[in-house]
């Protein structure tokens, strides 16, 4: 699976996908990220990708010329792509929609900056727009990791023990209903702690026991 994000600060992608387990898939080559600065397509000397909103108004708005030439260098026909837009006005993320996006083998994200992206990329370029909450956030950036992230860990190897997956929050999504399990809750040592115990029977050994007690708590969740 690959990833190409689109950024006007390329570096602050550097930390987070450098660690842990998005890594180690980078360094395994279970998936790929490319970050492009989107300032690589900008038309003049200054690099601007931005200009002043017709009719007035606060701020600026990234222009369409250099994402489209973007997206035009980067598609290609023959890998089964889905341009995302990030924007705070999108459909909300979902798991529903990590499971969606995660059978594409290429994922193109726009990140807007400022007042955000001229509308006829939404209109014209994009597959779709996503928002990651009901809030306004300064860009793209953290929008674009949450996606790739959670869309990394359903890829075949990603994580170490694929079972987990099945067992996770929203992992029994019924995709009809949109009706999903939460996890069971996870205690570890000590077994008290102050007053606060670890429910006695995770520490019965009795599996079938443990099973019925842990889909119990997981359904009050
Ligand atoms: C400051 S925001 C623009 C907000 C815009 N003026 C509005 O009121 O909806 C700049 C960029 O951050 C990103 N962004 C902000 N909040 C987001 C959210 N909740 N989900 C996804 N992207 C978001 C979008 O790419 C957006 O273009």
């Amino acid at each position: 699976m690959r990833f190409d994000i689109l950024t006007i600060f390329p570096a602050i992608f550097d930390s987070y996908f450098g660690e842990s387990i998005i890594n180690r898939a980078r360094e395994k080559k279970i998936i790929r990220i490319n970050v492009h600065d989107l300032r690589r397509w900008a038309g003049d000397k200054h690099k601007t990708v931005d200009d002043t909103p017709y009719g007035g108004g606060a701020g600026m708005v990234f222009k369409i010329e250099p994402i489209f030439k973007a997206l035009k260098a980067l598609k290609d026909a023959k890998k089964k792509t889905r341009i995302i837009l990030f924007s705070a006005k999108g459909k909300i993320f979902t798991q529903k929609d990590t499971r969606r996006l995660a059978k594409y083998d290429r994922l193109i994200m726009i990140c807007g900056r400022y007042e955000g992206v001229d509308e006829r990329v939404a209109g014209h370029l994009a597959d779709e727009e996503i928002s990651i909450g009901e809030y306004v956030l300064t860009g793209g950036e953290i929008p674009a990791m949450a996606v790739v992230d959670s869309i990394s860990r359903l890829v075949p190897g990603v994580l170490g023990n694929s079972q987990s997956l099945n067992e996770e929050s929203f992992g029994n999504c019924d995709l009809k209903t949109g009706n999903s399990d939460m996890e069971y809750p996870h205690y570890t040592k000590p077994e008290i702690f102050k007053k606060w115990k670890v429910p006695p029977v995770l520490l019965s050994g009795h599996h079938k026991k443990i099973e019925k007690w842990r889909k119990k708590a997981a359904k009050r969740k």
